[in-house]
């Protein structure tokens, strides 16, 4: 019985030190296609398995960070119990693990925030608001410190991330319905947005290459 046990725990340690060797293996390979200074920012939403979806979108797509504004403090201020709920876990297929998260107590706390250290923002909205409406393919997202502001499920983006934005991006819509549910709008938006992200930092580094070739 005991030599049993000793072999499973064995086994169960191996299994553990391979997984995380496949898991350190993938990171590495990902690494230089991860969007730097990307940030997602998510004003008050209400469902959890929206913020879960929302945050395997941005593990997958190679977004770097999600900040949470959560005005009604429903959310845990302890982030290792909010990454062990049951709704999150299983929506963000436990990628919540590998995100960072950051909680806020309101949009002019988070906007204050991202001023502070340079981001350019831009909010999203199914509908067309003020003078800096771009519909999505048609807009550059290359700025050096982005964060893309959704909208609360119920209401939409407030006034005020609005005013402080440089743009509002539109997907544009052809059904019935007016809007695309929260989540999936983030999975949409940031396939864009992280390509455009991509591509222009390969050319940036093939540039840079060419130059110190060029110097030689
Ligand atoms: C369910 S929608 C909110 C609907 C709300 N009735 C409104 O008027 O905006 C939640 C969020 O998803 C994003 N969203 C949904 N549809 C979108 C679209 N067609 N274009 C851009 N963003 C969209 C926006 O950030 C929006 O605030």
């Amino acid at each position: 019985m005991e030599n049993n046990q000793t072999e499973n725990l064995t086994v169960t340690e191996t299994q553990v030190s391979k997984e995380k060797s496949s898991l350190r293996k993938r990171a590495d390979k990902i690494k230089e296609f991860r969007c730097k200074n990307l940030i997602v920012v998510l004003e008050d939403p209400k469902d959890p398995n929206n913020v879960g979806t929302v945050i395997r979108n941005i593990n997958a797509l190679g977004a770097e960070k999600l900040y949470l504004i959560d005005s009604t403090n429903s959310l845990p201020n302890n982030w290792d119990e909010f990454k062990e709920r049951k709704s999150i876990v299983a929506s963000s297929v436990s990628s919540v693990k590998w995100t960072f998260v950051k909680k806020f107590r309101s949009t002019e706390d988070c906007l204050a925030y991202l001023e502070k250290k340079n981001f350019t923002s831009i909010v999203t909205s199914p509908h067309v608001k003020g003078r800096s409406n771009v519909i999505l393919h048609e807009g550059d997202y290359t700025q050096k410190k982005l964060a893309v502001w959704f909208g609360k499920e119920s209401i939409g983006i407030s006034d005020l991330a609005l005013e402080r934005s440089e743009a509002c991006i539109n997907i544009e819509m052809f059904g019935i319905v007016e809007s695309l549910n929260l989540a999936t709008s983030t999975g949409i938006v940031l396939y864009e947005i992280t390509k455009q992200r991509r591509e222009f930092e390969k050319r940036r580094k093939l540039k840079k290459q060419l130059k110190s070739i060029n110097k030689v």
